[in-house]
């Protein structure tokens, strides 16, 4: 039931372009987006000033992303809450508001009772669920599945994955009929978001670096993810996957905060990984890992393949991935996260698919 591999999440690592591919393709053809569950109609749309998404965990990670990604395709503002904060926010919600609420099981307490006060506040709900008819699908306006299949380990992967496959056809889908992207733009975006999933297995092919990075750095007991912008939406599900499955204590900091107070922490030997995926942002990136290297740290440096020469002349360990348009990058340079989390949680003899504390599905507040 493994697929031959020694962990669930091992092997919902390596599912994920069959998921990718599984949740886009039915709806792209002929070039387009078209999402026939969606029955929000364009007057809808142009009438909708705020965009809510509610969300826990890893969902909430995605809803990170899923604000650059949006705000840059729709210009319209995109609020991201935690699911048990939202309640307790007086969230600004009329009926010109749409939450988008994500969640892989669609029984999660805390969205599910964020979302039924969203309702009440006259928002509409569109929902991005795996599980088939569960709560959360069934109580919704409008459902977008996510085609990852069951997911048993609980660090999600494959669910994370198609999330944000599905944010990137909605982006997509929104904009087009918004008329907020131009054609050759919105036709570039659709092929890069058909040739993501080969991306993904081009970098599943390549575990041996992040393996031997792991044999290195697993001992460590404080790591810090920065990034900046969309790098850093990464960097947060990047050091949840660490610290729920290896019990290693890490954080993830926006890089240019690193000076209002976080480099105190940097001492000899402290792992920072950092995440330079979005080209425009490479240098400002480096002038952060050249910081906290002088300080002592030990840096993991992710990047795209066109700065590997720059990249590897200046962090300690390098990975690198295919270019892609930022908007894309969150599904790429996860990957390298999640196989680096398994493998230090292995060398550490950790239960990996069941984390102590965790519950794969979480039904209390
Ligand atoms: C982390 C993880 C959790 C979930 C969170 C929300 O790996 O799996 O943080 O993302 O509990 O769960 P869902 O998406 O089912 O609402």
């Amino acid at each position: 039931e493994k697929g031959g591999y020694e962990h669930f999440m091992f092997k919902e690592i390596m599912e994920q372009p069959k998921a990718i591919r599984d949740t886009i393709s039915p709806r792209l053809r002929d070039g387009k987006v078209v999402l026939d569950d969606v029955t929000i109609t364009k007057e809808d749309l142009e009438d909708l000033d705020r965009l809510y998404v509610i969300a826990c965990g890893s969902s909430y990670h995605v809803g990170m992303a899923a604000k650059y990604i949006l705000e840059r395709l729709l210009r319209i503002p995109v609020e991201v809450t935690l699911a048990s904060e939202f309640r307790y926010c007086a969230p600004i919600v009329t009926k010109h508001t749409l939450a988008l609420v994500i969640s892989q099981s669609g029984e999660t307490i805390d969205t599910l009772a964020a979302m039924r006060e969203a309702k009440r506040l006259g928002a509409r709900i569109l929902s991005i669920v795996n599980v088939v008819g569960s709560t959360i699908a069934r109580e919704s306006d409008d459902v977008l599945y996510t085609w990852a299949g069951p997911e048993i380990a609980v660090a999600t992967t494959k669910a994370y994955s198609t999330q944000l496959a599905v944010i990137y056809l909605l982006g997509l889908y929104f904009a087009d009929r918004l008329g907020r992207v131009t054609a050759e733009e919105y036709s570039r975006l659709v092929e890069e978001l058909r040739t993501l999933p080969a991306k993904a297995e081009a970098i599943l092919k390549d575990t041996e670096k992040i393996q031997y990075y792991a044999s290195i750095y697993f001992n460590h007991n404080s790591v810090f993810y920065i990034g900046r912008n969309i790098d850093y939406a990464v960097g947060l599900e990047g050091s949840l996957k660490l610290k729920e499955i290896s019990y290693i204590h890490s954080e993830a900091y926006a890089a240019g905060e690193l000076k209002h107070g976080t480099i105190s922490l940097i001492e000899d030997g402290t792992l920072v990984v950092a995440l330079a995926g979005w080209n425009e942002l490479f240098e400002k990136l480096m002038s952060n890992v050249k910081e906290v290297k002088a300080r002592g740290a030990d840096v993991i440096g992710i990047a795209c393949e066109n700065h590997k020469e720059a990249l590897e002349s200046l962090v300690d360990s390098a990975m690198t991935i295919p270019e892609v348009d930022p908007m894309f990058l969150p599904s790429l340079e996860v990957i390298p996260m999640q196989l680096f989390a398994y493998y230090v949680a292995l060398m550490r003899g950790c239960d990996i698919d069941k984390p102590r504390n965790l519950a794969k599905s979480v039904t209390v507040e």
